[in-house]
């Protein structure tokens, strides 16, 4: 199942010439002496897509950003980052091309926004900075604050001055590790809407998140981590290739044996009630199902009040591949 859906095609959403991929990442293992922060892990990312990498706490989606940011080397596989290939030289070369918005902000609280801005212009050796503050503090919606102290700031408007510094550079990939965690509903719906309007333009960028509704909102594809990826594809594909389809009935009056009724039928692999009275079966395919299952229920002179056809969440995707602490399974 992963190997076809890691063969799926991505199409990004802005079109144009076919570049190859932002990110080619083939087998990537990093280990800190035995302890093993993540295995073999491929994938590849196209220019203008969004990517969610999606895991748990210690899954290792920081040390993956790290290491494909070049801080930290790994300890074998490969990867190519912007058409450049990972290597102790080619560091210098890949962080031109590239910005990371690491999970704490790491600005200077005694700074106020324009100033922290500029010394990060600096040193990034960037020209036309002033120009450049303007552009991303109006890309971020804080052109109005940019002489507040940085300390003055909500974390929520930090986070959103650390992505104004993330998109100095102009960055061929944009690496969010975490951006909305610890924000309230607010200030994530703020990053959000950010974030889509980056996806809008057309930047490519790889998101790590513990949050499923927010891989599911703003990515074009998704990979579950936990150590080794799971799974990767489209939010409504994972969700269609791990679950089998469940089709869900509605009676006026609960069948008295039920399972005389849907025991048997050849489409329905199996069946329980739900706790609000319906009955969820378990179908191979819903639409040679649906008609044996309605003259089933009318043979046995039952009401139908709906059948339907019930979805999965990426939540019980999620679920369903995270079923265990990997945090502690590594103590
Ligand atoms: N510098 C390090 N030294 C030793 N172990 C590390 C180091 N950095 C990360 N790890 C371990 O690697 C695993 C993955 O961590 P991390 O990438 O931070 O996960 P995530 O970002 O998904 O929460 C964890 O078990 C963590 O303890
Ligand atoms: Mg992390």
């Amino acid at each position: 199942m992963t190997s076809e859906l890691a063969d799926s095609q991505h199409q990004p959403s802005s079109g144009g010439a076919n570049l190859g991929s932002a990110l080619v990442v083939e087998h990537l293992t990093k280990r800190f002496g035995k302890r093993i922060a993540y295995e073999d892990v491929s994938f590849e990312v196209g220019y203008g897509e969004v990517f969610g990498f999606l895991g748990p706490n210690g899954a290792g989606k920081t040390t993956t950003v790290r290491t494909l940011g070049t801080l930290i080397a790994p300890t074998s596989g490969s990867a190519t980052i912007a058409r450049i290939p990972l290597s102790a030289e080619s560091g210098p070369a890949i962080r031109a091309r590239i910005s990371i918005m690491p999970e704490s902000p790491g600005l200077y609280l005694r700074l106020t926004v324009a100033e922290n801005l500029e010394c990060f212009a600096r040193l990034y050796e960037l020209r036309d900075v002033r120009s450049r503050i303007d552009r991303v503090l109006q890309a971020v919606n804080l052109s109005d604050r940019a002489n507040d102290l940085c300390g003055s700031l909500s974390k929520g408007l930090r986070q959103r001055v650390a992505l104004a510094r993330a998109l100095l550079s102009d960055p061929t990939v944009l690496f969010l590790d975490e951006p909305t965690s610890g924000l309230d509903p607010v200030a994530t719906r703020d990053v959000h809407d950010l974030l889509i309007a980056l996806r809008e333009r057309g930047v490519t960028i790889f998101l790590t998140t513990h949050r499923l509704e927010e891989a599911e909102k703003l990515c074009h594809r998704v990979a579950i981590l936990n150590t080794t990826l799971r799974l990767i594809g489209r939010p409504d594909e994972l969700r269609e290739q791990l679950f089998s389809r469940n089709l869900e009935v509605r009676t006026r009056l609960q069948l008295d044996e039920p399972a005389r009724v849907f025991n048997g039928l050849a489409n329905v692999e199996s069946w329980e009630q739900s706790p609000s009275g319906s009955y969820v079966l378990n179908v191979t395919d819903p639409d040679t199902a649906a008609p044996d299952i309605a003259r089933a229920l009318v043979h046995a002179n039952v009401d139908i009040l709906s059948m339907s056809e019930s979805h999965h969440s990426l939540k019980d995707v999620y679920l369903e591949l995270i079923d265990e602490d990997v945090e502690a399974k590594k103590r």
